[in-house]
């Protein structure tokens, strides 16, 4: 048997995560530990119990407002120590938050052989989103398996000097995710009105904290005030620098909701239900689009070109004016709106674990 420990720290390494640990407990050769970072605490939980998976460590290393250096402190000695009592021939890890970065340097330091799952997404601006791409640079720098969703997050990786033969084109565990659970019929939980168009919002990136989020959400009080038979939901990041500019500018609008986070299985419900996405989150750049829903995505910049390229992602910027314009223009307009909402997705087909597990079992199974 080879152990192998995927790390878990945030929602949507979970959401990702998920099927690729369903994949490798159904292999024969593979000891399989979770250990949760828990860098996020009720968010992450919610993905765990969705998916059934009970941790084997658990690192609570989750503090209210934590700043990104004690956490990255508190990440890399936590998983030292599980590392050290484990002493895994193998750690997985997920996209580009502080979780993976630090726990990619605690495994290479133990010289613990690293697959980075959803490799090679790069915006070339270190600033842009902050701190992720620094993370997912750093952790691309350690890896030994490198599972790029696509083909220009492959060439990303080779421009940056990673041999051909150590990267494999997967496609993104996230579809596999959605698949496994867009079929459920999902009682989300929420009282939402019958009749008009629901529009989905969510906004967490640290970059937009400040000025940027206060005009996100001046924009999306505009476009309600113009737009009353539609209906606004948002399911509000428990970041307390996203509550407290969500719950200061939305307060008195009647088609305006906020909500805590949902569960998984209740937001690919509420996806599934709406109209279009206001939001900055990568994931939902990956979902939505499999769900036909197009995404306005509230930031300067974003690595899912592909998106983008195939016209059922825009990027909007984070000017009131600018959000309000766009948003306008694709409720008004039908045709430009069928544009967008094809129904397909660049990321993946639902096999992207599955292929992990094959590539692991080649490299891992044989090994003495
Ligand atoms: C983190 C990731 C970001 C990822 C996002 C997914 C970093 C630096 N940021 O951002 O890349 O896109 O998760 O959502 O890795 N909190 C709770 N309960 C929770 C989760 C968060 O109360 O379940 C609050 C806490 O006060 C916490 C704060 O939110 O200190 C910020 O959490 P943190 O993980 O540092 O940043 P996110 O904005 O969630
Ligand atoms: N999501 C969720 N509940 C919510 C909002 C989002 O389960 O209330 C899911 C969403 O479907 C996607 C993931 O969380 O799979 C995205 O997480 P987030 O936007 O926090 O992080 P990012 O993808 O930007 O790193």
């Amino acid at each position: 048997m080879k152990k192998i420990v995927c790390v878990v720290g945030t929602r949507p390494e979970a959401i990702k995560m998920a099927p690729v640990i369903n994949a490798l407990k159904l292999q024969p050769w593979a000891d399989v530990r979770v250990l949760a970072a828990a860098q996020h605490r009720q968010m992450l939980d919610q993905v765990l119990i969705l998916f059934d998976i009970v941790p084997d460590g658990d690192m609570h290393v989750m503090q209210t407002k934590q700043n990104l250096t004690d956490l990255t402190a508190r990440l890399l000695l936590g998983s030292g120590k599980f590392f050290d009592e484990e002493k895994p021939d193998a750690v997985l890890v997920q996209g580009d938050t502080t979780t993976v970065m630090a726990v990619a340097l605690a495994a290479f330091y133990r010289q613990i052989p690293i697959g980075h799952v959803e490799a090679g997404l790069r915006t070339g601006d270190l600033s842009n989103p902050f701190p992720e791409e620094a993370n997912r640079v750093i952790a691309g720098r350690l890896a030994r398996w490198h599972f790029a969703p696509t083909r220009s997050a492959r060439a990303n990786l080779l421009g940056e000097g990673v041999s051909d033969a150590d990267i494999f084109v997967t496609r993104n565990t996230v579809i596999d995710a959605l698949l496994a659970t867009a079929n459920r019929e999902i009682d989300a939980g929420l009282q939402l009105p019958v009749n008009g168009r629901l529009i989905l919002i969510t906004c967490h990136r640290r970059e937009n904290f400040g000025a940027p989020i206060r005009r996100i959400c001046k924009a999306i009080r505009q476009l309600a005030e113009n737009n009353t038979k539609d209906h606004f939901l948002y399911p509000v990041h428990p970041n307390p620098n996203v509550m407290e500019a969500a719950e200061s500018i939305f307060a008195g609008l009647p088609n305006v909701q906020l909500c805590a986070p949902l569960d998984y299985a209740g937001f690919v419900a509420v996806m599934r239900r709406s109209y279009l996405i206001i939001s900055d989150s990568g994931g939902i750049q990956e979902e939505a689009p499999a769900l036909g829903k197009p995404v306005l995505v509230v930031r300067e910049k974003t690595e899912r070109s592909e998106a983008v390229e195939e016209n059922v992602v825009r990027l909007v910027g984070t000017t009131t004016q600018r959000i309000v314009a766009e948003t306008q223009s694709l409720l008004d307009d039908p045709v430009a709106y069928g544009a967008m909402a094809r129904g397909i997705s660049p990321y993946g087909d639902g096999q992207a674990s599955q292929r992990i597990a094959d590539i692991l079992t080649r490299d891992l199974a044989s090994l003495s």
